[in-house]
């Protein structure tokens, strides 16, 4: 893919985060997710590729766009596999918490794996790490590995992990471990991706969550030349067949990061919508600018970008735009 694909897909992401930042705090997850969708959707068409959805906002009957088999794009070459997630946090943006983003990763057309939206057991852990972190290994001895891949005590390691009933287990054995422990009320495609930067404060996450998630944490992460694992979890038969439906057999397999992307062109943007451990959310100043901090890798160079944009709204096209004009108004 062409380098300067990665700053029109710079482009997309920026448009979603400004949507749903105006959304920020006031308790509608629809909208926010709606703006950010509305604003995605519409940027695609200014991008020179032959894009198909494969990660999205759910099947064609269920959402009005970027759902799964979705062509966008202005046309190709080149053609291209897409995984969207407008706004990946709705309850953080909802509730005004810190951790949202919007984001997306681009690889070769069959290249990402097409997950299914259920569940995932994921670890992710950065470049000094990578072969270093199991799947199938207790959250102790991932931790007591990442340590010394990091040249750090077990004491100075962080793990990430969603703070839900089900990660129980793992909390208590990371703690018994001697960790120290963020636990994130929803979001963890920041932490994942975090990881892989060694001032982010975060060395690890761990645990379950969005498979859809997963596939673009290991987007990223395979950018920056960082280490991720995961195994699907199916909650019942239903879920079971849609696996097999989308051409995955074994359920019990553990996917490394190459076999979630396949490919070694990849490239992956995010904004922050509010703060996180990887980037700043959007700002507003003087009635008329809102700036936003993008991260925009490409595999093939390896190169990482951090872009610091200030956007002019009374010039911005995108808030002219009838196709969505309603949606970003958040009065
Ligand atoms: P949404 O943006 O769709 O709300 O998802 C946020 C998220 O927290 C993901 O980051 C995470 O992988 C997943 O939801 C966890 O799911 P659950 O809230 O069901 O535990």
């Amino acid at each position: 893919m062409e380098r300067e694909l990665a700053l029109e897909f710079a482009r997309v992401t920026e448009a979603a985060a400004l949507a749903a930042s105006q959304w920020v705090g006031k308790g509608d997850k629809e909208a926010a997710d709606g703006a950010a969708v509305a604003a995605m959707r519409v940027m695609f068409d200014t991008v020179h590729v032959e894009g198909t959805v494969v990660i999205g906002e759910g099947e064609m009957d269920e959402a009005p766009m970027l759902y799964i088999g979705e062509k966008v794009g202005a046309g190709g070459p080149p053609v291209v596999d897409i995984a969207v997630d407008p706004l990946e946090g709705t309850s953080i943006v909802s509730k005004g918490l810190n951790g949202a983003i919007a984001v997306l990763a681009i690889a070769p057309r069959g290249t990402l794996l097409h997950a299914p939206d259920m569940y995932m057991d994921k670890i992710a852990a950065g470049t000094a790490a990578k072969g270093r972190i199991h799947l199938e290994a207790s959250t102790k001895e991932n931790i007591k590995e990442v340590a010394k891949a990091l040249n750090k005590s077990v004491r100075e390691v962080t793990a990430v992990i969603l703070d839900r009933p089900r990660h129980q287990k793992i909390i208590e054995e990371a703690r018994r471990a001697g960790a120290r422990i963020m636990l994130i009320s929803d979001g963890d495609v920041s932490p994942g991706v975090a990881t892989a930067f060694e001032d982010s404060g975060v060395d690890l996450m761990i645990g379950i969550g969005g498979a859809p998630e997963g596939v673009i944490t290991a987007a990223a992460l395979k950018c920056m030349g960082g280490d991720f694992q995961a195994r699907l979890c199916p909650e019942d038969e239903a879920e079971i067949e849609r696996c097999k439906k989308m051409g995955i057999d074994d359920i019990n397999k553990i996917f490394s990061i190459d076999e979630l992307v396949r490919s070694d062109d990849v490239i992956f943007s995010a904004t922050g919508i509010t703060d996180s451990h990887l980037l700043k959310g959007v700002r507003y100043y003087n009635k008329k600018t809102a700036t936003t901090q993008t991260l925009v890798m490409r595999s093939t160079s390896g190169t990482v970008r951090i872009i610091e944009a200030a956007h002019n709204l009374d010039k911005k096209p995108l808030f002219k735009d009838k196709r969505i004009n309603w949606l970003i108004n958040a009065e």
